[in-house]
Formats: C-alpha cells, sequence, structure tokens
C-alpha cells in the first residue's frame, strides 16, 4: 500500500491578472484546495476573480494575505518587475510558492530572491509552462535517454506577433527594460535549457534591431545570438516579437533543432497544425485584436479555453506543483536556480547586443544594462 499523506491547502494568488484567474481556475478544482484567497490591486479585477472562483478572501493587499493562517501555499502571479516584494513576503511567513516567469526582471533582484529562498529552505518553482506541453517532454525524454549521443547543436527559432510586444511596451514607463529576450526569449531558453542539463554555457554573441518597434515604442523587434558551452556545444537562439499583428500566430510559435552525434530531434511548436479562418469576429479565449480572422490556434501558451474550462500546459503545471506542495510528487517545472540562469543569459544576450562583441558568462548584477 502506498504510504502518502495528502496536506490541505490554503492557496494565496497574489496578482489575480491572466495568469492569476487561470491558475485559481485549476486550483479551485483540485481536491487538496480547500480555501483560496487572492491579493490583486484592481478593485473591479479583484471582484471580478474572487467571483469566479468563490475566493474565500480577497483583500487589495498581499502582505495581508500572506499572513492568513489558512495560507500555506503562494502563486506569485503579479506582472513581471513585481515579483520580488510578494516572494520576498512569502519567504517571511515559510511559503512554498509558484512563481511566474521571469524571477525579476533585474539581475540583483533576481539573485537576491534565489538567496532568500535557498537560505529558508523554501521549496519553490518557477512557470515556464511550455516544459508541460507533451512534445517538450518527449523530446527531453528522448535527449535525457541519450538517444541523440552527445548534443553538438541546437537552434530555436520563436516568432512573436507583436501584439504582445505592443502590450508590453505601453505597460511600462520604462521601455529600454523591457526586451524580447527576457519577457518572451527565455520561454525558448528554458526549453533547450533544459534539454542542456548538465552543460555549462560560456560564452553568448548576439545582435538586435529595433526598426519595426523603435520609433514608436522605443523597443527592441529581434535579438539573435550563438551560445557556446564548455564542450564546445553551440547553440543558436534567434526571436522576434515585432511581426505584423496579421501574422495568424497571435502569440507564440517556436522550432527546435536538436543535433546529436548520433541523432536529430526536430520540433515544430509552430502551432500551424489548427488554423481558424473566420469571417466572423469571436471574443472567446485570447483575442486581443478584432480585425485578425485567421489564426494558427493553440499559439497562447498557457493553453486554449474549451467547454468553460483551460485545456493545456498551464493547467498541467499548475496540478503538477498542487501534486508536488500537497502530496510531495516530483514536478519537471523550473527550479528558481534554472530561472535565475535563464534571467542572467538573457541578460547576457541583451548586453552583447548593445556591446556588439561576445560577452563571458555568467554575468552578474553590475554587467545589467538596466539596472
Ligand atoms: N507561464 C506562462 O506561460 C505565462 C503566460 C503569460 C504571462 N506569464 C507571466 O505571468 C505574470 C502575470 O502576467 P499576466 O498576463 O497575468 O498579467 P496581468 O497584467 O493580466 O496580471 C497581473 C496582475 O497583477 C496585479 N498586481 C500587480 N502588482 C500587484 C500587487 N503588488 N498586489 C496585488 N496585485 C498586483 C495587477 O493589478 C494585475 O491584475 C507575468 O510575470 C508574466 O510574464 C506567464
Amino acid at each position: 500500500m502506498r504510504d502518502r499523506q495528502a496536506k490541505n491547502l490554503g492557496l494565496a494568488i497574489v496578482g489575480a491578472g491572466r495568469v492569476g484567474l487561470f491558475r485559481g481556475e485549476v486550483a479551485a478544482r483540485h481536491p487538496q484546495v480547500g480555501w483560496i484567497g487572492i491579493a490583486e490591486k484592481n478593485p473591479e479585477r479583484a471582484k471580478f476573480v474572487a467571483e469566479k472562483l468563490k475566493a474565500d478572501f480577497v483583500t487589495d493587499s498581499y502582505e495581508e494575505l500572506l499572513s492568513r493562517p489558512e495560507v500555506n501555499a503562494a502563486i506569485i502571479s503579479t506582472d513581471e518587475h513585481l515579483h520580488v516584494d510578494p516572494i520576498m513576503k512569502a519567504v517571511e511567513h515559510g511559503l512554498p510558492m509558484l512563481i511566474e516567469k521571469p524571477l525579476a526582471t533585474e539581475l540583483a533582484d533576481s539573485a537576491k530572491v534565489l538567496a532568500a529562498i535557498e537560505s529558508a529552505g523554501i521549496d519553490a518553482v518557477v512557470g515556464y509552462t511550455q516544459r508541460f506541453r507533451r512534445r517538450w517532454l518527449a523530446a527531453k525524454e528522448k535527449v535525457s535517454a541519450g538517444q541523440l549521443g552527445d548534443i553538438t547543436l541546437v537552434t530555436s527559432r520563436a516568432f512573436m506577433n507583436r501584439l504582445v510586444a505592443i502590450d508590453n511596451y505601453k505597460r511600462t514607463t520604462h521601455p529600454e527594460r523591457i526586451s524580447p529576450m527576457v519577457i518572451s526569449g527565455t520561454h525558448a531558453l528554458d526549453i533547450v535549457m533544459w534539454m542542456m542539463q548538465g552543460k555549462t554555457p560560456v560564452e553568448v554573441y548576439a545582435r538586435a534591431i529595433d526598426k519595426a518597434l523603435g520609433p514608436e515604442y522605443k523597443g527592441i523587434d529581434a535579438t539573435s545570438g550563438v551560445v557556446t558551452f564548455s564542450d564546445g556545444t553551440i547553440y543558436q537562439a534567434t526571436i522576434s516579437w515585432a511581426l505584423p499583428v496579421v501574422w495568424p500566430g497571435a502569440v507564440y510559435s517556436l522550432d527546435v533543432g536538436i543535433v546529436g552525434t548520433e541523432g536529430v530531434l526536430t520540433i515544430d511548436d509552430t502551432h500551424r497544425d489548427i488554423v481558424l479562418a473566420t469571417s466572423k469576429f469571436q471574443g472567446e479565449g485570447y483575442a486581443p485584436d478584432a480585425t485578425r480572422r485567421v489564426d494558427f490556434m493553440g499559439s497562447y501558451p498557457p493553453g486554449d479555453m474549451a467547454l468553460g474550462e483551460l485545456r493545456g500546459p498551464m493547467r498541467e503545471e499548475t496540478d503538477s506543483w498542487l501534486n508536488r506542495v500537497s502530496l510531495g510528487l516530483p514536478t519537471p517545472a523550473a527550479t528558481v536556480a534554472d530561472a535565475h540562469k535563464n534571467l542572467m543569459m538573457t541578460k547576457a544576450f541583451d548586453l552583447s547586443a548593445r556591446l556588439k562583441r561576445p560577452v563571458a558568462l555568467p554575468i552578474d548584477a553590475k554587467d545589467d544594462i538596466y539596472s
């Protein structure tokens, strides 16, 4: 007989935006979650999400929520640059966490958060989500089992609709701090670095371009670069988040090739397999622009709404984390150390592109061009 004591969860959700709601809806269905509290700054959003989740407690203060006696686990799903304070408060309370990517937007903050979590011995994971798509899990299995031999070359091409970039640039007063690598390239990088576990990156050489988003938003369009590992392995990564709004992929398309001494694996995650064309605008799900009439369905990274529920990787990731916290089961989710390394590497791409020369890895907080 299995000896497994399930722990009942009182879940705090800090930041009840899109992701907070998705994860909250999954949590509300999880058998071990008996209590849900939310902290959300925007009162209308707080009311809307509280009603959807039938939340037990609602506040605009994450300090108040995280101090509640019912809370024994927390999801931190605030905007990218607002993770650090609620994480540090959750550390004070010793709470296991699921933190949205990126861990922080500045390297000094990310290092601070990593050190605090590690020294407090807190069990925390970071929501990189794409690891939970079955195609990436299947690829990881083949790479780990050695089916490709020793990996020698990886390529990743991430193509994104500029809607995501515009949304990010409009939400910030510091567009120079928002980079496609840090916000979105980190997803492709996380997948590849997960495949390359055990190899040590030693150098990055990158270039960036800003002709489309530069003039209006002061933003970067695309970054492309090569990472070299200590054993000579090469990883070529490209991200553009400046594809025109009429590009059929609403959000993210990824194409990865992994070449080894004894095999090759190509993974098409571009979502051309389900194409919707319609003359009628449908506002359901992720539908950010009413002029778009053709869509590669499935390009929204969290997954898709179907029959009133989120289906896809963010659901599986959330369930996997809840199972880890309540049942002690393993999860392939990114660790906080993985997330810090991802941020460091995305920052190194940006630094190399700005300096127009190779940059030795790892870089540290003083090399962070945005802090
Ligand atoms: N894993 C994935 O696939 C994935 C997908 C999309 C977004 N994300 C990440 O999730 C995070 C949230 O993104 P989103 O799309 O849900 O953004 P969002 O803007 O919809 O939600 C963020 C919410 O946090 C609230 N908030 C901010 N600071 C707060 C605070 N101190 N206390 C309480 N509430 C606060 C805001 O009012 C907002 O409602 C980001 O880090 C983003 O990068 C991850």
